[in-house]
């Protein structure tokens, strides 16, 4: 777009009072200019004007993605103005923009995702680098940038962004009567459609089991593999239908939502994935830098906190001759840190995260 017609676009929100107190910075891309929420500075303002809850609620819905625990998050990389950082998670960029706001002209950033959405929120920005690739490449890549064992801090915030949540087609809610896709990255691998239709009752049953932490699992994967062999199941009005019976009145919210962040985990390999990422920061982060991990469920909060605790996913720390636990991070932050209740009412998909911060120990465990 052109910067006069994007500047009046601004103005013009802007001007309308409280009812749009959100700030855009205008930026260059390499198609043109772009408007791009800055939810730094519109939280900083939403706190002077007082803004109502519902009124910040309205403002969010608008958003590709409200970064969640912002300021703590940032405060947990502990920026350093010239230092080397990681987003393995770009997604709306905002976690991304506050790194930035914070390094100086000698600070570099790295952003990663593998939804090809992701690229139209990159900052013309020098310092930035943007990787289209799933993040469990951290270290083939950094490698490549000649990175490996220099960065100076990597931020996770797992899982979609609400961009993934409110896209009709890319069949991720069941708000939808979308085809069953799901996938992050649309370039290749098995959509949930196909997992749906192809998995076996055990593998089925599984997924439901580990990742959607269903009780009827079992029930649930003998009812679709019955399902499908009369019709293949291709969208998530069809699925719906057949797992209605399984879900209570009161609680089918609940039980849709956890049908289909199982097929999701499955479908993009999130836990596979995390747990190289874990692995490969080892070797990425250099002494005394840090991870911090924001995460959405209990099954990757888990995996997250041994890892931090202990240096695997056990979380069982091996000890030297002497008894001395060896782990190869220092945990920042003993207890979770979670969303305010403010944040949670303006924005309730943060709701469920949770926040963890580690710093890499030299050889010497210091
Ligand atoms: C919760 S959103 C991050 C939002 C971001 N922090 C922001 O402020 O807008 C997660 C993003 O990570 C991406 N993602 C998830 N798993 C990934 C993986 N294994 N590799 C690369 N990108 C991934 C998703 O496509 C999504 O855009």
């Amino acid at each position: 777009m052109k910067k006069g017609l994007l500047k009046t676009f601004c103005r013009i929100f802007s001007a309308t009072g409280r009812q749009y107190v959100r700030k855009y910075v205008i930026l260059p891309t390499k198609q043109g200019y772009c408007a791009v929420f800055d939810a730094e500075r519109s939280a900083a303002l939403c706190r002077r004007r007082k803004m109502k809850v519902n009124e910040v609620k309205r403002e969010n819905e608008f958003c590709y993605h409200v970064p969640v625990m912002l300021d703590e998050s940032l405060d947990g990389l502990e920026i350093r103005p010239e230092g080397v950082y990681v987003d393995v998670t770009f997604g709306g960029g905002g976690h991304s923009r506050g790194i930035l706001n914070r390094l100086g002209s000698g600070g570099m950033l790295f952003g990663f995702d593998q939804d090809a959405d992701a690229e139209r929120n990159i900052p013309a920005d020098a310092r930035f680098v943007f990787v289209r690739s799933n993040f469990r490449y951290l270290h083939n890549f950094m490698r490549y940038y000649d990175k490996a064992g220099a960065v100076d801090g990597i931020l996770a915030d797992l899982g979609v962004s609400s961009h993934h949540f409110d896209d009709e087609e890319r069949g991720f809610s069941f708000r939808f009567n979308g085809a069953l896709d799901m996938r992050m990255n649309t370039r290749s691998g098995r959509t949930a459609a196909d997992v749906v239709n192809g998995y076996g009752e055990e593998a089925l049953a599984s997924v439901f089991y580990l990742y959607g932490e269903l009780k009827a699992a079992r029930k649930l994967a003998a009812l679709l593999v019955r399902a499908r062999e009369t019709k293949r199941i291709e969208t998530a009005a069809e699925l719906l239908e057949m797992i209605q019976p399984f879900a209570g009145k009161e609680k089918e919210k609940k039980f849709m939502a956890q049908v289909f962040q199982a097929l999701r985990i499955e479908v993009n390999d999130e836990m596979g994935a995390l747990k190289e990422m874990l692995q490969h920061a080892l070797q990425v982060l250099k002494p005394g830098g840090r991870l911090v991990v924001i995460t959405y469920h209990s099954l990757e909060d888990r995996l997250v906190k041994n890892f931090l605790k202990a240096g695997n996913f056990e979380g069982l720390a091996e000890q030297d001759f002497y008894g001395n636990r060896q782990t190869p991070f220092r945990l920042i932050n003993h207890k979770v840190i979670v969303p305010s209740d403010r944040e949670v009412e303006v924005n309730p998909r943060s709701r469920s995260a949770k926040l963890r911060i580690a710093e890499l120990v030299d050889k010497d465990g210091r």
